[in-house]
């Protein structure tokens, strides 16, 4: 059965949220470079959003081209670069920049610059730039983990973040220097993943400050002995955008994390590393009562081997107990134990809870009615089916399904990064409450 044929009442899609352009131009996209050492990895951001396909623009401030001169930032864009109102006067620079722009982005930005644009300040183009802008504004800090603890500097991200700026955390991790802390300018893989979705028309509020999110993520490993395991071909990538995007919301995130593919944590959320489906199922346990939000991303393998020999095991030999045939037993099913542990009480009956599902179809039966019959049968709120018929989506930076409800309704994922799908999901999880 194809969507087009469910009874009308249970369709229900989100496609409104992604501007459909007739004919898709070319993004202006500002990038905004503080004064800060970090300000060399804004030279991948760059790259980035270019080989995206994207008209980049870089506005330094002056400090910023104390690490990074302006050849590079010209060579990198393809636009010449000015750092004050006074260049090319005749061009009215601090208001056309701002004026045409689709998105800017600010990395690094530095407590000071942070300070400036709070404070509404002009005084160079760039904050000139920000101060003309209608277009999505994202911040992105990066500084001493003392700075960005400072209460100035605290109330300057909620002054930035009440005008209705993205301000994306800090990562964690090694600073300038020998200190190590919050602060570190989040990857540039991170940065361009972001501004990719906010240019593309997906808002990112902060309207679950104060909620817990619990997000498994990857693949299970099932050990047959030291050397081998018993996997699959789960990157961890959709997962760990659910958690980017619900940090951005304001969420405390915990990801129990499988194996992955080599992903940068998202800034702000926490990682519980784990490899066999019982150590998931164990984390998951423990922290599911606590949580105001589960979403089971990970790639869970059923069975495992029934023991695991603790010397390599021979392909030669007797194969009863070698290679040849090996016995599985039945892992627990984390995301049915959740859902009954909350019919039990243990887990608050507010908890919602959705599951994935990557299916292919048959000749009788399609992806999306093979996910149904699994929401009903897996009782959680909600269900990401992707149908991956033909390899897609394992591994790819991009995905696309149907948002199935425990009510009957079916809404269409757009196809996107698996970052735009991940703020589709979480704005389907906002129709549950
Ligand atoms: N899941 C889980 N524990 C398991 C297996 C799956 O929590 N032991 C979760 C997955 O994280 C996912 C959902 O259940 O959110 C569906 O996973 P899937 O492997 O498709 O479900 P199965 O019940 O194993 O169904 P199938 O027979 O199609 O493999």
């Amino acid at each position: 059965m194809a969507v087009a044929d469910l009874p009308e009442e249970s369709l229900r899609t989100d496609s409104a949220v992604v501007p459909q352009d007739a004919e898709p131009r070319e993004r202006r996209i500002v990038v905004g470079v503080g004064g800060g050492i970090a300000a060399y990895k804004t030279c991948h951001v760059v790259r980035n959003l270019k080989e995206r396909g994207d008209d980049v623009r870089v506005v330094p401030t002056e400090g910023a081209l104390n690490f990074v001169g302006a050849a590079t930032w010209e060579a990198l864009s393809g636009h010449p670069v000015s750092t004050t109102v006074f260049d090319a006067v005749d061009e009215v620079q601090h208001v056309r920049v701002g004026q045409e722009a689709d998105l800017i982005v600010i990395a690094p930005a530095t407590a000071d610059l942070m300070a400036r644009l709070a404070a509404g300040r002009g005084d160079d183009l760039l904050t000139a730039t920000v101060l003309v802008a209608t277009c999505p504004v994202l911040i992105v800090p990066a500084m001493h983990t003392e700075m960005w603890q400072n209460p100035a500097t605290r109330r300057n991200v909620e002054v930035l973040r009440g005008y209705g700026y993205t301000v994306m955390e800090p990562a964690h991790g090694r600073l300038t220097g020998k200190d190590t802390g919050a602060g570190r300018l989040p990857e540039p893989e991170q940065i361009a993943e972001l501004a990719r979705t906010l240019v593309n028309g997906h808002h990112v509020d902060r309207d679950w400050e104060g909620r817990e999110v619990l997000i498994t993520a990857g693949g299970t490993q099932e050990d047959l002995d030291p050397v081998r395991y018993i996997g699959n071909r789960s990157s961890g990538r959709q997962g760990y955008a659910l958690a980017e995007a619900a940090v951005q919301r304001g969420a405390k995130v915990k990801i129990v994390a499988g194996n992955t593919a080599d992903l940068p944590t998202p800034p702000g959320a926490t990682v519980i590393k784990v490899s066999s489906t019982q150590e998931m199922y164990d984390a998951v346990r423990l922290h599911a009562a606590e949580s105001d939000v589960i979403i089971m991303a990970a790639a869970v393998a059923d069975f495992r081997p029934a023991s695991s020999a603790e010397t390599k095991m021979k392909k030669g030999g007797d194969t009863e107990a070698g290679l040849q045939r090996i016995e599985m037993v039945e892992n627990p099913d984390i995301l049915a134990t959740v859902v009954a542990r909350r019919e039990e009480g243990a887990v608050p009956a507010e908890t919602l809870i959705v599951g994935f599902a990557a299916e292919t179809g048959d000749e009788e039966t399609s992806a999306l009615e093979y996910a149904q019959a699994k929401l009903k049968r897996k009782g959680c709120d909600l269900l990401m089916c992707n149908d991956v018929s033909g390899g897609g989506v394992f591994g790819q930076p991009n995905n696309q399904g149907w948002l199935l409800g425990k009510d009957g309704s079916v809404r269409d994922i757009a196809d996107g990064s698996k970052l735009d799908v991940a703020v589709q999901i979480l704005n389907g999880v906002d129709t549950l409450k």
